[in-house]
């Protein structure tokens, strides 16, 4: 075999795990049928921004550790395959396999005349019993059988964009969802090289595996959109302050204190679509979703917190100057998938305010959606200067830079909404200080 694994699908999973693995002297092969991203990996140049991901590809494509191609059949060159394809959401926030289902019957096609046993890996988040469509799918298409010419195993993946490389290579847990042994024992001798001495693997079957990451990434949810009604609760209090509950729960083990940040809602590719899917699952089996309907509903309306202290400061927002730092869905990333930056700019242009953004790297792909009718500054200060309020939606920690003085100095008003609770009231009693979870 050419190849000690193949991956089909470079996205944000795919290539994040290609790297890594390239890394510990694994030889891999990535396929994509998208040709521009295919020639942009090849010149060690990754479309998705990430930390440290730069290094590891050019080191991956120089020790020739990381092919490309853009066929599906050439799979066929390496025995363990790695399916990290998308699964979007479809209307209903059920997810669409037609990817998946895609890649599968090419794979399937592609090994039918070949002796080898092949290990399919499946890592695109896919909702409990896909893989067993998927082995009909490779069964049909190959005329192979399942277990005895080739083996399907469910791997969920949990990296955070923003530290996706060092989530893959440290990952807190390894889900392995698989029924036969030899399966097992061929990922794990390839696992046993990638993750060392860290090896947290949960065995499990394919059907709990799957449904482990809906799980895991539901109750995240919850615990952010439980921190965000709290908030609610503590704004309408006067000397109220959810970051003063959360270290006290915090405390508690039980609870612990990750992923308790009040904010302005989760966004990005996963939360979102991860839970929507979930309810929509649960709807086929005839279970009830209320809890995970509320953990929406909450994050759907959380961004309104900002409108309530706007219309309350400044009434009218017709040629308001509002200044907007953060546009990314969390920081460290360019990414503004489901970013609650953006339900914050289209209510603003409806009330007809003046809106002017700066984020360190996703200025660019919020042009894509609102144009020309906001302005995009080139850094924090030049984006504040002589407006009405200034809203932080997104964490960065160059904003942390900024001083109370700064903002009395370039702003019209210093008006300041909070949204990821980056200052604390005490440095900022000068000013107009409002904060998400403050009474
Ligand atoms: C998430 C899961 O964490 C990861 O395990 C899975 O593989 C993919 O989905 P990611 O989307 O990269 O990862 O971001 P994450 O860091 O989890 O943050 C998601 C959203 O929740 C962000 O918008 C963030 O701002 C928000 N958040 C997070 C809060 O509002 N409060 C918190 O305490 C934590």
């Amino acid at each position: 075999m050419e190849y000690d694994v193949a991956f089909v699908g470079l996205g944000y999973v795919g290539l994040s795990t290609a790297v890594c693995f390239a890394d510990r002297g694994i030889n891999v092969l990535g396929v994509d049928i998208d040709s521009k991203k295919i020639n942009r990996i090849k010149n060690a140049d990754s479309p998705i921004h990430e930390r440290y991901m730069n290094e590891l590809l050019e080191k991956a494509i120089k020790k020739n550790r990381l092919s490309l191609s853009r066929k599906v059949a050439d799979v066929t060159k390496a025995k363990i395959i790695f399916l990290t394809v998308g699964t979007p959401s479809r209307k209903n926030g059920s997810i669409d396999l037609k990817y998946i289902e895609q890649a599968s019957k090419d794979i399937a096609i592609a090994i039918k005349d070949i002796e080898e046993y092949f290990v399919i890996v499946i890592k695109s988040t896919v909702v409990p019993g896909t893989a067993l469509k998927i082995i009909d799918n490779l069964e049909k298409h190959s005329r192979k059988k399942n277990s005895i010419h080739f083996g399907v195993i469910v791997n969920p993946e949990f990296l955070q964009e923003g530290s996706a490389i060092n989530d893959t290579l440290r990952p807190d847990k390894i889900v392995v969802g698989v029924n036969s042994e030899k399966d097992k024992k061929i990922i794990y001798k390839l696992f046993k090289k990638i993750y060392r001495k860290n090896l947290p693997i949960v065995y499990t079957t394919p059907s709990n595996a799957e449904l482990i990451k809906y799980a895991n990434n539901s109750l995240l949810a919850t615990k952010i959109s439980f921190m965000n009604y709290i908030s609610r609760i503590a704004e309408r209090i006067p000397d109220g302050d959810v970051n003063e509950i959360k270290y006290a729960i915090g405390m508690d083990k039980r609870i612990s204190e990750s992923f308790l940040n009040a904010g302005l809602g989760f966004g990005g590719s996963c939360f979102p679509k991860d839970v929507k899917a979930l309810i929509a699952f649960s709807k086929e089996l005839g279970v009830n979703s209320e809890i995970l309907q509320s953990v929406l509903a909450i994050n759907d309306t959380q961004f309104m917190s900002v409108f309530n202290i706007l219309n309350k400061e400044l009434g009218q927002l017709e040629r308001k100057r509002i200044s907007i730092l953060g546009l990314a869905f969390k920081p460290e990333t360019d990414d503004i998938r489901d970013a609650t930056s953006i339900k914050i700019i289209k209510r603003l242009l409806d009330k007809k305010a003046k809106v002017r953004v700066y984020d360190p790297i996703a200025n660019n792909n919020m042009k894509r959606i609102f144009g020309s009718s906001i302005t995009y500054a080139k850094d924090s200060e030049s984006c504040i200067r002589n407006s009405d309020c200034c809203i932080i939606v997104t964490e960065w920690k160059e904003f942390k830079m900024l001083k109370p003085k700064d903002f009395i100095r370039l702003m019209k008003r210093p008006l300041i909404i909070d949204g990821r609770r980056i200052f604390s009231k005490k440095q900022f009693n000068k000013l107009e200080y409002h904060a998400i979870g403050l009474g």
